[in-house]
This record gives structure tokens, C-alpha cells and sequence, in this order.
């Protein structure tokens, strides 16, 4: 992948796009003008009640337009619990319920069904609720009293909990065996073991890095062909099997990148993948849905599922899509025709459907958007995604920030507000006028913004911290001198790169902080997403049957772009492919480790 920068002095950009005010969808949805205005619905709710305990088979008609997923609510009328439930994710919270549909089921056409069921028990009456609401909507018809029938749904393709169809012979008494899924935390690194990949471990291990190789690090499903394994290599399955046995019954958070959209890597070509730019059913199809329905197993129901969306793909559409000295025609394409942004939200909606997955939206990093005239439009791009195609807010879980780049997490030597002799820091020639000078700073500015645009403020942000250490001899213990801005910030700087827009296989990098649970205010983690010692790309043309191009910004003979400022590239000579093992990198990263490796 890559991380270009380009930058934008103008705002003129934001004043095309608009913003569109926090709650508005749902305030429309729970009106009671609108719920008057729709009965969309109705509901056959049939029980099977032994006196303590019961079962409910629960049949929607949807008579409204058709819905992608669907959230169906009631109240009970006396003290049922729900224990249990199969074919939706249920939730109670006191008397009232909500249904939610799984990746399998949540499309329900115009007079098409749905059913779901649930286990329950209660004391005293069991009378059937009297109203519901389906995605907010009052519907019409309520309470018949015939068993409902499932026509109309796709069958999972794991077989769902089988409901009893006579009631247990010993009425459950005790608390229920399985929770109801989907009670997401608010930071699902908190309290968690991370995922150790077997197969990075091994050959970090085996290339001198035992002192990181037990660290966690993210799986790339970067083909269609990794959710089964590429070359006999783990499988998705295999790898959430592998988690399953690492949890040992204990919380444990698993990072897997999804990375495979229609004209992937459009500003760049180390990175470029198997889909052209207008293969939008085949990603929906042949990978979105396969690696839902191996998420939403039951299998993994226990694990904390973490993906991370897209790396580049938004930020790109922001800034390097048309108007800007950086863009290229590659990425017009894909801003004109959609397919970036339908990928997206189809990801995020169909993942984000799921009980235990946490979605987590790259936004490139501090020197690609963190000038204002970008963080605005990026802000307002992010927002546009996460609530078109079936997408929601809460599909998004937060934002992450430094995927597989190399800027420093914190300039320990200056801040953005300092100034030499007046002149600021943002005039220095390192930071051109950026309001950020490094990924945290940005990240909670971010944040902030996507706040005000209408996120809500449970989100959280990661920043990949694999190879951002910027250790070793050349490290600078303290500021620069203050003989002018850059000598300034240039003897300080720890991040040694010739430009910030430098992307690739950078020379004098180190592995950087180690994967840390909530290491700042709304910082949910340090992660690990680009696997230390895997190239950013080749350094010459190579050829391949991975759909990977060979991108100049690799050549550490190239002098430059237009997203690098002309600069020399920083990258090191004799690099592989993208995603290959680049060894002589790994002992860079080894040897310049911030804090180092004992
Ligand atoms: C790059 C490659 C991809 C690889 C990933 C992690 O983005 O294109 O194939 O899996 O890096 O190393």
C-alpha cells in the first residue's frame, strides 16, 4: 500500500460537500409522524410455554420497502428474560427488547419474511407483547397466534442454534448457558490478550526478531484467495480457529485487514490489486460476504473481531482524486464511478451487523491529511461512507491512523505551537504548514472532527506504532538548534525520513512502541497492523501474478513526485514485492527499535 501526501491550501473543496446534522435518520425514524405515516409490518409472535420458561417463534412481515437489515423491538408486558436466541442478535435491557438481524437475514424484500426465535423464562404471566417496532417503525398488525414459517430468508451457512421444537424436559432455572451475542465493549483492547500470528512469529523468530515475535499483529486478507490461504499458508478460519485456542476462554482481541477493493492502491502501484475498478459485485460477493459469514460463525462468537477497513482507500478519494498536483487518473476513476465508497459501506455494514466485530476506518495519516484544508473534507468524506449503502454510525467502531506508515506516534523535541524567533514551527520546511507534527495529535484532532460532524463520541482511534520507533544512533536526544524554524525542528525530529511523504521500505526506520492497550485519552490501542518485515514494495519491477505494480516510490534511485515534494524516495535498494519477506529491513527495524529490544 501506499501513503501519499498531497496538500491542499484552499477550502474551497468543503464548501461542495454537505454535511448532514448527528441524529437526524434516527429522530426521523422514531417521529411518531413517521411511524403514523409507515406501518410497514406485522407480526406473528407464537409461544411454546411450559409455566416457568418458554419459547418464542417470531415471524415479521415486512409490508413496507424493502430493508437491508432490520432491527425489531417490543416490551414485555411482565418479567420474561430472554435467554437465548437464534437467527438475530438479541439485547434486553429491563422490559425492552431489541431483535437485530444477522449477516444472513437482513434483507427482507416488500412482503417478504423473516423469523427468528428465542428461549426464555419469567414468573407470573407471559402474555404476548402487544406492539412492535421494526427499524423504529410502529407496525400494523400484531399477535396472531398461528407458528410463524421461515420462507424468505437465506440460510446461514453455519446451521443457527436449533430451537427446541419440544420444550426442555428440565425448564432452565439458572442463569442461560449462552449469552445473547452482541454486547459490543466500548474498547475492545482493553482486558484482552492480542492475536500472535503463527506464521509472522515463525519467521520473525526465525530472522533474529524472537524478542517481538510472541507481539500480535494483524492478518491481511489482501486476495480473495487469503480467506481460504494462499499457497497452503492459514485461511481465515484457521486463523480465528488459532485465536479461539490462544483465547483459552479469555477475551482476546484479532486484527484482520480488509483489503482487497475494486482498483485497489489508485495513487500508487505497489499496492495494486486483483480487482479492476469496476468489480464491485465480485468484492461484495466473493469477499465481503464469504469472510462475514466466517466472522459471524458461532464458533467465534466469543472473540473481539477488529477490522481494519481499507487502508488509503478514502483518504485517496479526498486528496489525490482530481484538482490537486498529487492526483492521479486512476483515482478519479474510482472517486467518479463509487466503487470505493459502496465497498466501504458494504463492509462496514455487513461486518459491523456482526455481535463481536469492531470496525475501524483507516484515515492515512498526519502529513497526508492533517493540513485543515483536508482533515475538514476527509472528516466529512469518513461521515458520508459510514451512513450511505446500508451503512450506520454504529457499523464504525473508530478510526486508525499510520497503517503501515512511518510517522512518529509523539516529536518528543517540539510541538506545533512552538516558534523561532516568531517564526512558527508550521513554517519550518518539515512541517509546510501542517496543523499536526505527529499521529497522535492528529488522531485526537481527527477525532474531533468527526465528532462535530456528527460521530459519535464513543469512538476510538488506533495508530499502527510497528515501525514508527525511530531508534538507533541518529535518534536526536533533544531540540534542535534554535538558529532558525528548520534548524530547529530538523535536529529534533526523530522521524529521519527526507520528506513525510515518503512511504516506502524507509530507510533508518525502527519498530516502535509495542501494541499497548489505551495507551492515551481515546487512543483505544498501539497496534501492529503492518507485519514488521514485510515490504512495502518492490524496489524494481517484478513480475507477479498478485496484480502488484511497481511503483517508483520504491526506487531508491527515483527522484520523486509530486506527492513527495521531488524529493528522493529514502526507500532501501533490493526490496521484494509488497507483503514479501524483506529481511535486510527486518534487522533495520531490529537494530533501530524506540524503545529498544533488550
Ligand atoms: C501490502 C501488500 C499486501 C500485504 C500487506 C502487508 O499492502 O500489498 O499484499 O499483505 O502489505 O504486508
Amino acid at each position: 500500500m501506499a501513503v501519499p501526501i498531497v496538500r491542499r491550501r484552499t477550502a474551497a473543496l468543503a464548501a461542495g460537500l454537505m454535511v448532514i446534522a448527528s441524529g437526524g435518520i434516527a429522530a426521523a425514524l422514531n417521529s411518531p409522524s413517521a411511524a403514523a405515516a409507515t406501518a410497514g409490518c406485522s407480526v406473528d409472535y407464537s409461544l411454546n410455554d411450559w409455566g416457568s420458561g418458554f419459547t418464542a417463534s417470531v415471524t415479521v412481515t415486512n409490508t413496507g420497502p424493502a430493508v437491508t437489515s432490520w432491527n425489531l423491538g417490543w416490551t414485555f408486558a411482565g418479567n420474561q428474560k430472554v435467554s437465548s436466541g437464534w437467527n438475530a442478535t438479541i439485547t434486553q435491557s429491563g422490559a425492552a427488547v431489541n431483535a437485530a438481524s444477522l449477516s444472513y437475514n437482513g434483507a427482507i424484500a416488500t412482503g417478504g419474511t423473516t423469523n427468528f426465535g428465542f428461549q426464555g423464562t419469567y414468573t407470573g404471566t407471559n402474555a404476548k407483547p402487544t406492539s412492535f417496532t421494526l427499524n423504529g417503525v410502529t407496525c400494523g398488525g400484531t399477535g396472531a397466534t398461528t407458528g410463524g414459517s421461515t420462507g424468505g430468508t437465506t440460510p446461514p451457512t453455519t446451521p443457527p442454534t436449533t430451537p427446541p421444537t419440544t420444550p426442555p424436559t428440565t425448564p432452565p432455572t439458572t442463569p442461560p448457558t449462552s449469552q445473547p451475542p452482541g454486547q459490543k465493549v466500548d474498547n475492545p483492547y482493553v482486558g484482552a490478550k492480542g492475536y500472535v500470528n503463527s506464521e509472522w512469529s515463525a519467521q520473525a523468530a526465525a530472522d533474529g526478531g524472537q524478542a517481538i515475535a510472541k507481539q500480535s499483529t494483524a492478518v491481511w486478507l489482501d486476495r480473495i484467495a487469503a480467506i481460504n490461504g494462499v499457497n497452503g499458508g492459514m485461511g481465515l478460519k484457521a486463523h480465528l480457529d488459532a485465536a479461539v485456542q490462544q483465547a483459552a476462554g479469555q477475551p482476546l482481541t484479532i486484527e484482520l485487514v480488509i483489503y482487497d477493493l475494486p482498483g485497489r492502491d489508485c495513487s500508487a502501484l505497489a499496492s495494486n490489486g486483483e480487482l479492476g475498478p469496476t468489480d464491485i459485485a465480485k468484492y461484495e460477493t466473493d469477499y465481503i460476504d464469504p469472510i462475514t459469514a466466517l466472522e459471524g460463525s458461532s464458533a467465534y462468537s466469543n472473540l473481539r473481531i477488529v477490522n481494519i477497513i481499507e487502508p488509503d482507500s478514502l483518504p485517496n478519494l479526498v486528496t489525490n482524486a482530481g484538482g490537486t498536483a498529487g492526483s492521479t487518473d486512476a483515482c478519479a476513476t474510482m472517486k467518479a464511478n463509487g466503487n470505493y465508497e459502496k465497498g466501504v459501506s458494504y463492509a462496514l455494514s455487513k461486518l459491523g451487523a456482526l455481535g463481536n466485530t469492531y470496525n475501524y476506518i483507516d484515515a492515512g495519516h498526519h502529513a497526508w491529511l492533517g493540513w485543515d484544508s483536508n482533515l475538514g473534507p476527509s472528516a466529512q468524506e469518513f461521515y458520508k461512507v459510514a451512513t450511505s449503502n446500508g451503512a450506520s454510525l454504529s457499523d464504525v467502531q473508530g478510526f486508525i491512523v499510520n497503517t503501515a506508515n512511518y510517522s512518529a506516534t509523539v516529536e518528543p523535541n517540539f510541538k506545533v505551537t512552538d516558534n523561532v524567533n516568531g517564526t512558527t514551527v508550521r513554517q519550518s520546511k518539515w512541517v509546510d504548514w501542517n496543523n499536526y507534527v505527529d499521529e497522535q495529535s492528529y488522531a485526537v484532532g481527527l477525532r474531533n472532527q468527526l465528532i462535530s460532524d456528527g460521530f459519535p463520541s464513543s469512538i476510538g482511534m488506533l495508530i499502527d506504532t510497528g515501525r514508527n520507533g525511530w531508534g538507533g544512533s541518529a535518534r536526536p536526544t533533544g531540540p534542535g538548534a534554535t538558529t532558525s524554524v528548520d534548524t530547529y525542528v530538523d535536529g529534533g525530529r526523530i522521524d529521519r525520513r527526507i520528506h513525510a511523504g515518503n512511504w516506502c521500505n524507509q530507510s533508518g526506520s525502527g519498530i516502535g512502541a509495542r501494541p499497548t492497550a489505551a495507551p492515551a485519552t481515546n487512543i483505544d490501542a498501539y497496534v501492529w497492523i503492518k507485519p514488521p518485515g514485510e515490504s512495502d514494495g518492490a524496489s524494481q519491477a517484478v513480475s507477479n501474478d498478485e496484480g502488484k505494480g511497481f511503483d517508483q516510490m520504491c526506487d531508491p534511485t527515483y527522484g520523486g513526485n509530486a506527492r513527495n515534494g521531488n524529493n528522493p524516495t529514502g526507500a532501501l535498494p533490493n526490496a521484494p514485492l509488497a507483503g514479501h519477506w524483506f529481511s535486510a529491513e527486518f534487522h533495520q527495524l531490529i537494530a533501530n527499535a524506540y524503545p529498544p529490544l533488550s
